[in-house]
C-alpha cells in the first residue's frame, strides 16, 4: 500500500503527525528533539526517531501476535510509519516492575527495590496540570475512560509487561518500568498506541545496572545516543 503523505495533523513533543488519503490512517514521524520535566529541558538526541521509530514497531508486531492490539499499519521509512487513527485516551499507563523515578521520589525509597508484583497507574494526560496521578474513581468520574476501558487497558499494559520483561531479559537488560497510551479506534475498540521506546521506558543492564534510556538525558549522565544504540543494537541487532 503507499501512503499519501498529506498536511501535518499535530506536533508533539517527539512526533510529528500527518494526514493520508485514507481517514482512518495517520503517518507518524519521530523526532530527534528530547523534552523532560514537561518540556523545561530541551535537547536533541541524534538518531533517537529512527531507533524509537524501528523499535516501537518490532515490539509492537510481536505485541500484536501476541494477542494485544496495537495501533500498528506498517513502517514506511526510517523515521515513518503509518498507524491507525485513534482518539487518544487521555491516560498515561505506567507499569513498574522496580522502584524508580517519581515512585522512588513520592514514596521516599531506593531506586531498584523488585516488586513481589507488577504495579500500575495512571497520570491525567494534561500539560496544564503537570500530567497528575489519577486513580480509576477519578478517570471514570472525569469520563476520560469508562470502566470497562480501564479493565481493558489494566489487562493489556500487564500482558506487554510480561511479554517486554522476557524479551528484554534476553537481551540481557532489565525492565523497570515503562508508560504506555492507549487509543480509541472509531467503533470504540482500544488499541495500544504511541511508543515503546528507551524513551518511556527504563532499561537497566542485567550485568552492571547501567542506564540505558532516557534517563542518561533527564538525568545528564552523558553517553545518551550511545544509550539509544546500544538498545537498537541488542533488540533490533543493529
Ligand atoms: P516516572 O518514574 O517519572 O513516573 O516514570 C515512569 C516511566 O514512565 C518511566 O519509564 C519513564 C516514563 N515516562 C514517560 O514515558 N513520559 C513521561 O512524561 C514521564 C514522566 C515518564
Ligand atoms: N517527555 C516528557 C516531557 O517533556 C517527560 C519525560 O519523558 O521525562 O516533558
Amino acid at each position: 500500500m503507499i501512503w499519501n503523505k498529506q498536511e501535518q495533523l499535530y506536533e508533539g513533543k517527539a512526533k510529528k503527525v500527518f494526514a493520508t488519503q485514507d481517514p482512518q490512517v495517520v503517518i507518524v514521524s519521530y523526532k530527534d528533539d528530547a523534552t523532560a520535566f514537561d518540556g523545561t529541558k530541551k535537547g536533541t538526541i541524534q538518531g533517537k526517531g529512527a531507533i524509537n521509530n524501528q523499535m516501537s514497531n518490532h515490539l509492537m508486531s510481536q505485541l500484536e501476535q501476541a494477542g494485544v492490539p496495537t495501533h500498528l499499519v506498517e513502517e514506511l521509512n526510517e523515521r515513518e510509519t503509518a498507524v491507525k487513527r485513534v482518539s487518544i485516551v487521555p491516560l498515561e499507563v505506567i507499569v513498574r516492575n522496580r522502584s524508580a523515578g517519581s515512585f522512588s521520589k513520592r514514596y521516599g525509597v531506593e531506586e531498584g527495590i523488585v516488586f513481589d508484583a507488577p504495579t500500575v497507574e495512571f497520570s491525567y494526560k494534561n500539560d496544564d496540570l503537570h500530567d497528575p496521578l489519577i486513580n480509576d474513581y477519578h478517570a471514570v468520574a472525569l469520563k476520560l475512560a469508562t470502566w470497562d476501558e480501564i479493565d481493558t487497558i489494566k489487562n493489556y499494559a500487564f500482558q506487554v509487561n510480561d511479554f517486554l520483561k522476557h524479551t528484554l531479559a534476553q537481551c540481557g537488560v532489565i525492565l523497570v518500568d515503562f508508560k504506555l497510551e492507549f487509543g480509541k479506534l472509531a467503533d470504540g475498540t482500544i488499541v495500544l498506541a504511541d511508543e515503546i521506546s528507551p524513551d518511556t521506558c527504563r532499561f537497566w543492564d542485567s550485568e552492571t545496572g547501567e542506564k540505558l534510556d532516557k534517563d542518561r538525558f533527564r538525568r545528564d549522565l552523558g553517553n545518551v545516543e550511545g544509550a539509544y544504540q546500544e538498545m537498537s543494537r541488542r533488540l533490533l541487532g543493529k
